[in-house]
């Protein structure tokens, strides 16, 4: 396995998600419990992160003189560049200017990092982001790659198998950054590369089982992957002292509610209870036209029903939830200056503090795609850990204006219909997301000899990477001709139906 050490960068994770790519296992320690976890892993390798912090500032974090000494390959990235230079006998200055984006460096020698990947005098394209710069090297180490404002871009000590860069390969922005790192787990270090998906099942399961003891668990079924998959690996790992809850708002998709309700119940039998509450979601949605006032309602009042839920379970000390890495960084980035709320998100974020639980989050760690090959490995149905993502607030934010029952039962019909089209022509994996939003808009039409005064419907899809960006889709032609006929013949109530081609900026993905 491989250590990573965490100097509090802002993408150390993706050290590890690339580390999991090349089938190693790792595990993130911050720097200072990183010699526990050094003692307790035995790992074979350790990976230093980058980090905002000077290595010429007084306390300024070090790599911890066991993992120093123990005579194992390290890879040091940016900070951790800079820290082994500080710790084994090089200098590091404060540099007078930094250096950020995308820069080129040039292979100047050959090294056991690049085997296989980089030839001496070949240009490649990498990330620099860095203030500090090492002007003395230790002893020991060469210099292999160097960029315009990097003369030391990447040294290398191949007796002692350490190597360090300043720049960032763990990011896309890196394009062969994936295949150096692979390339140190397992070329450098020699691991074998067979580390899996069932691994990391069977790592948090006795991760879980550790943390729970004999307690008992409560989780909140969301009806989307993230909850899904959670409930089902803290059930494999604890069985009967998980209940899940599940807050049926009646603002979920067609079918929807049916299908996690059969899923948890028959095929994984894991104890459920089903809160059917869309009445008193309805009617206290009844006058609220704001986007924000609707949002708000909706994620006070399924706290509010959870709780009682669980007051009338008792007895429970740990809360389970889907969280991922993303939400993990997302909440940590904005804890600094002033941001501005576009959405409220919805989702049980003030839940623990309320009612004093603990967290399990088996799926801090991963990445959305990650998930999804979890949930596959798990036995979850292709039909539900390939879905597309759907909001807290369920249909509520795709129908602007006030939210009645009449409004809900003609989305979900023409939301089905274009959702049967995307499947049947083969193209729902290609999309990020695609739904229907019904306008509180009339116009006039025409159907037989008779005028109609119905609703607009807009239809959205979009490609995305996370969701933070995201661009229109473009259906082959026929396709949304196709699909607006189907809808206005067949869903009684809307007359007109058009496309929405807004990309996120300056859009949103959702309508509210
Ligand atoms: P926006 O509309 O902000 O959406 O571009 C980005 C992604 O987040 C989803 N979304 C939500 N998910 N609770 C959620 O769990 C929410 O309140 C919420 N609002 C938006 C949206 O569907 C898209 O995938």
């Amino acid at each position: 396995s491989i250590l990573i050490v965490d100097f509090g960068s802002q993408v150390t994770q993706l050290i590890a998600r690339r580390v999991r790519e090349a089938g190693v296992y790792s595990e993130i320690a911050p720097f200072n419990a990183a010699a526990e976890a050094f003692e307790r892993m035995q790992p074979r390798g350790v990976i230093l992160s980058g980090g905002p912090a000077s290595v010429l500032d007084e306390g300024s974090p070090r790599i911890p003189q066991a993992i120093l000494d123990a005579g194992l390959p390290m890879l040091g990235i940016c900070y951790g560049q800079q820290a082994l230079m500080a710790q084994l006998g090089g200098t590091v200055v404060k540099g007078d200017s930094g250096e950020f984006g995308s820069a080129f460096i040039e292979v100047a020698d050959t090294c056991s990092l690049f085997d296989g990947l980089w030839a001496e005098g070949e240009t490649h394209q990498v990330w620099m982001s860095h203030g500090d710069k090492v002007t003395a090297l230790a002893p020991g180490f060469r210099v292999v790659a160097m960029s315009a404002g990097a003369p030391n871009a990447v040294i290398a000590d191949d007796a002692r198998r350490i190597y360090a860069m300043q720049f960032h390969p763990e990011v896309v922005h890196t394009p062969d950054g994936a295949r150096l790192i692979a390339n140190f787990a397992r070329h450098v270090v020699g691991l074998a590369g067979d580390w899996t998906m069932a691994e990391f099942r069977a790592t948090k399961i006795a991760e879980i089982r550790e943390q729970v003891g004999t307690g008992r668990v409560i989780c909140g079924l969301s009806g989307g992957v993230d909850s899904a998959v959670a409930a089902v690996l803290i059930h494999e790992a604890i069985g009967e002292q998980l209940t899940c809850v599940f807050v049926d708002h009646g603002l979920m998709r067609a079918g929807e509610a049916d299908q996690v309700v059969s899923l948890f119940r028959g095929a994984y039998n894991i104890p459920l209870i089903h809160v059917d509450v869309s009445t008193l979601f309805l009617s206290g949605l009844a006058g609220i036209t704001d986007p924000e006032e609707k949002r708000k309602f909706i994620g006070k009042t399924f706290i509010d029903v959870f709780e009682d839920e669980a007051r009338k379970i008792g007895g429970a000390e740990f809360l389970a939830q889907g969280t991922l890495y993303p939400d993990v960084i997302e909440s940590v980035s904005f804890t600094g200056g002033p941001s501005v709320t576009i959405k409220s998100h919805h989702n049980v974020g003030g839940l623990p503090e309320r009612m004093d639980m603990k967290l399990v989050e088996p799926l801090r760690e991963l990445f959305k795609d990650e998930v999804r090959e979890l949930g596959r490995e798990l036995g979850l149905p292709d039909i539900f850990v390939g879905r597309h993502p759907f909001p807290g607030p369920g249909l509520a934010i795709r129908i602007p204006g006030e939210v009645t029952r009449e409004r809900c039962d003609i989305l979900r019909k023409a939301d089905a219909i274009y959702l049967e089209e995307i499947r049947s022509a083969g193209l729902y994996d290609a999309i990020w997301q695609a739904f229907a939003v019904l306008l509180p808009v009339r116009t006039v039409g025409v159907m037989g000899d008779g005028r109609t005064y119905d609703y607009v419907l807009a239809l959205r899809a979009v490609t995305s990477t996370d969701g933070m960006t995201a661009q229109a889709f473009e259906f082959p032609g026929g396709f949304l001709p196709r699909v607006s006929t189907r809808i206005v013949n067949e869903v009684k109530g809307v007359n007109r139906v058009t496309y929405d081609y807004t990309s996120k900026p300056p859009g949103t993905i959702e309508w509210e």
